[in-house]
């Protein structure tokens, strides 16, 4: 489904990817961790669109995508939520949402159309449907997560990258949010998603890419890659002390 090869990406003089190799399949929940500034985020920017990519390929079903920008991409059905909502709070939720939908296709819904459209995947991701027509600023951490997928969903994505969703919420939140990503899943979305919070990612991932430094240091299955002394030593050295 998406394929990295060799893919890298500078800032100046610092290395924040560093010639990383991956490829999720579909249908897949890939987990994406590492410590701060391990380049996570910004892997996914360049799968995105977001940056252009110094070297290396990424590859989309087979078509090479590294140099399309972020519209493009997202046209061809890859979608990112952002980690920090600062965007638009005098917009409701509702109008956040038809933004994806009315932008984020090739084909270009009438207002209304968008306006249903974003009312029906608000309601698919949990949001409260009294609360739809509510300001950005008016909504809680979890009703603004809702509004931020759903606002991703709109572009109809085959794949979709979510980065730091559920920071924020408490448990039982959070406990929501997996079991709203995993029936994504079985809707026949891939999903590639970046947490902090180990009790999160062992959760909801299929499998599990470890970066550090800008480098693939362990990929495979959850319960494998937590035994790996480079992981432990890294990065869950700290969160597990
Ligand atoms: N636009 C930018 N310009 C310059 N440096 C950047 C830029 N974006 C990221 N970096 C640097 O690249 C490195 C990787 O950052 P990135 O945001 O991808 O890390 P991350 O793994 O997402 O971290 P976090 O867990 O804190 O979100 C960091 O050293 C960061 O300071
Ligand atoms: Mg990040």
């Amino acid at each position: 489904m998406l394929e990295l090869d060799a893919v890298t990406k500078k800032f100046g003089g610092l290395v924040a990817v560093n010639a990383v190799d991956l490829h999720v399949g579909e249908g897949e929940i890939l987990g994406l961790v590492g410590p701060n500034g391990a380049g996570k985020t910004t892997l996914l920017n360049l799968i995105s669109g977001i940056y252009r990519p110094d070297g290396g390929r990424i590859r989309y079903r087979g078509e090479e995508i590294s140099h399309l920008s972020m519209d493009r991409v997202c046209r061809k059905g890859i979608a990112k939520t952002f980690q920090h909502t600062h965007s638009f709070p005098g917009l409701t939720a509702r109008e956040s949402v038809m933004i994806g939908s009315l932008f984020g296709k090739s084909h270009h819904p009438t207002m209304d159309e968008a306006s249903r459209e974003a009312a029906e995947l608000l309601d698919r991701v949990g949001f409260p449907r009294e609360r739809i027509d509510m300001p950005l600023s008016n909504l809680n951490v979890i009703e603004l997560r809702r509004t931020q997928l759903a606002r991703a969903l709109a572009s109809r994505p085959k794949i979709l990258l979510l980065d730091e969703m559920m920071t924020g919420l408490n448990p039982s939140e959070s406990g929501e949010a997996v079991a709203l990503i995993k029936s994504l899943r079985d809707d026949g979305l891939t999903v590639v998603v970046i947490e902090h919070v180990m009790r999160v990612i062992l959760g909801v991932s299929d499998r599990l890419v470890v970066l550090d430094r800008g480098e693939k240091i362990a990929e495979g299955v959850p319960d494998r890659v937590v035994r790996d002394k480079r992981v432990i030593d890294s990065y869950l050295g700290e969160r597990y002390a």
